[in-house]
């Protein structure tokens, strides 16, 4: 596992942006694992910066989005398909059948083999990660078996909490209470990871992730054992290390 400090969320976000547009231009047909939070708006906009200045293609690019919360349609303005869409894709020259989100409505059991199917037919060249305060990857909460594939989970209330800062404008009673997710074991399979983790309130689960035990309890712990992880953290988010 690599550790790349950085001074702030800025430089955070340049450094990501390089790795992930390097990823891109050595493979215009890669196949991106990308997430959600509030971590990789700065690098999604540099990447539509990139590709508005140097005319970087995704025509060939097909992603594959870490989650989605249950209950949500794709056209909710809370969803996370309708946030990347404005975050990224509807600025990029990105095929819409391209981009993969799992579905929030629908047979919970038809959504989550679905989703199993199409990410076995298409391994991913990098997955992006930011990382919950308690450790969380996706929405792995503590206690997801590493062996995990997509799946429905509970939310923990942290989680809820956390989230309701960027998608439900504070109103706790709003945020889904459930969510579908990658699991840990196809996080695994990307042959690169990115995680991005910044500010202090993330120090506790960096410090676990990187000098910690690989234990369940703390999901992220599990990319020590990822052959090609890099762990961008600002000064902030290395404050334990
Ligand atoms: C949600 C997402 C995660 C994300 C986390 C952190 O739980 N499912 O993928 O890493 O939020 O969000 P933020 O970047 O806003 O701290």
């Amino acid at each position: 596992m690599k550790v790349i400090v950085t001074k702030d969320y800025e430089e955070a976000s340049q450094k990501a942006a390089e790795i992930m547009l390097d990823v891109i231009k050595n493979k215009p047909n890669a196949n991106l694992g990308l997430a959600t939070g509030s971590t990789p708006i700065r690098l999604y906009e540099l990447m539509r910066e990139d590709h508005k200045a140097n005319g970087t293609s995704y025509k060939d690019i097909k992603s594959f989005n870490l989650d989605e919360y249950y209950g949500l349609a794709q056209d909710h303005p809370q969803s996370y398909y309708y946030f990347m869409c404005h975050q990224l894709f509807n600025e990029l020259d990105i095929d819409k059948n391209n981009i993969n989100v799992p579905k929030g409505k629908g047979s919970i059991e038809e959504v989550c083999d679905e989703y199993n199917a199409l990410l076995a037919k298409n391994p991913r060249d990098i997955q992006l990660l930011g990382i919950g305060s308690n450790g969380h990857v996706g929405f792995n909460e503590p206690g997801t078996s590493f062996d995990s594939v997509t799946h429905y989970i509970a939310l923990k209330q942290s989680t809820i909490e956390d989230n309701a800062k960027l998608f439900f404008n504070g109103d706790l009673s709003a945020v889904p209470t459930h969510a579908i997710t990658m699991g840990i074991s196809n996080i695994m399979e990307a042959k690169k990871v990115l995680l991005i983790a910044t500010g202090e309130r993330k120090a506790k689960a960096v410090k676990g992730l990187v000098e910690g035990p690989v234990t369940e309890d703390l999901p992220a712990s599990i990319l020590q054992k990822h052959e090609d992880a890099i762990i961008i953290v600002d000064e902030a988010a290395a404050s334990l290390l």
